[in-house]
């Protein structure tokens, strides 16, 4: 994350990554991909690509696209309000933000990749037919059997149904939230006390109430103590549609086979 509020960690992280990179010959050769997200591009290009990394950033709007195209990003990481953890003070859903980026900005020098919502074949050919180049999944890895994530967290994953997730304060605008009685609480007092997630309309460190920040915080290490009560797990809308914990070979073979299947039988339906 490259937001203001954490902007000198940020610096921190890149430049010990990139370090830790060159120190590292077997590093060197599968560390290869950097992103950025909730922030600016402008003004990391000469860091990050000077250092040999290909270069992503995530954007919530057409306006952050153009930033990126502005910056010299390599892909733009499309990210639509559907996706897990945080999202957009001013939300667009995945099916009209990702071609709308790709009409902007795509061309042969800048690739776009589809975020939030996608988690299988048919929505990784519908990020392909929406003319990406690719389709980011987040949730999807969370619950797998390699995933590290805590087992509550990836169990909250598959046992998410219909309408599964809410939107609350994250700590650096609002964040997508697993719907359970602790993030009900979280989204209560954020409409209490910092109703601009809810209305488009930012605040920071310096404005806002700092004690939902305190209470996620308390929230995720409480996730990491394997505490269901108090814990706060991000995650996608898309958790409604993930029932399982595969491995992740599996997985991904499914999903690339499943939409080579879908794009092949697609102009044979329509077409004929
Ligand atoms: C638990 C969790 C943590 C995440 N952390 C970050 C992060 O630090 N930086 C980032 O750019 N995106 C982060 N994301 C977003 C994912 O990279 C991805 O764009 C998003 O999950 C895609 O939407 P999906 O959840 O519908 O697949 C996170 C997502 C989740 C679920």
């Amino acid at each position: 994350m490259v937001s203001a509020e954490v902007k000198p960690y940020s610096n921190i992280m890149i430049d010990t990554a990139i370090r830790v990179r060159e120190e590292n010959p077997d590093m060197k050769k599968h560390f290869k991909v950097i992103f950025t997200s909730a922030g600016d591009p402008v003004g990391w290009k000469d860091k990050i690509k000077g250092a040999g990394f290909t270069w992503m950033h995530v954007v919530p709007s057409v306006k952050g696209a153009l930033r990126c195209k502005k910056a010299g990003v390599d892909v733009i990481v499309a990210s639509g309000h559907e996706g897990g953890f945080h999202t957009s003070w001013e939300p667009v859903h995945s099916m009209i933000l990702l071609p709308a980026v790709v009409d902007a900005v795509s061309d042969d020098h800048t690739l776009v990749c589809g975020a939030g919502g996608f988690c299988d074949g048919k929505t990784l050919a519908a990020a392909l037919v929406l003319g990406a180049d690719g389709a980011q999944m987040g949730t999807r890895f969370l619950s797998t059997q390699e995933s590290d994530f805590h087992q509550i967290w990836k169990e909250g994953v598959v046992a998410a149904q219909d309408r599964g997730t809410l939107v609350a304060r994250g700590f650096v605008g609002p964040a997508r939230w697993l719907k359970t009685p602790r993030s009900d609480e979280h989204a209560k007092n954020t409409l209490a006390k910092l109703p601009g997630v809810f209305l488009g309309t930012p605040d920071d460190y310096t404005t806002m109430d700092m004690s939902l920040i305190q209470f996620e915080i308390e929230s995720i290490k409480a996730v990491y103590e394997g505490d269901k009560e108090k814990a706060l797990m991000a995650a996608g809308e898309v958790a409604q549609r993930i029932n399982d914990m595969p491995k992740v070979n599996d997985m991904v073979q499914g999903i690339i086979k499943d939409a080579e299947d879908i794009l092949r039988s697609v102009p044979k339906k329509y077409l004929a």
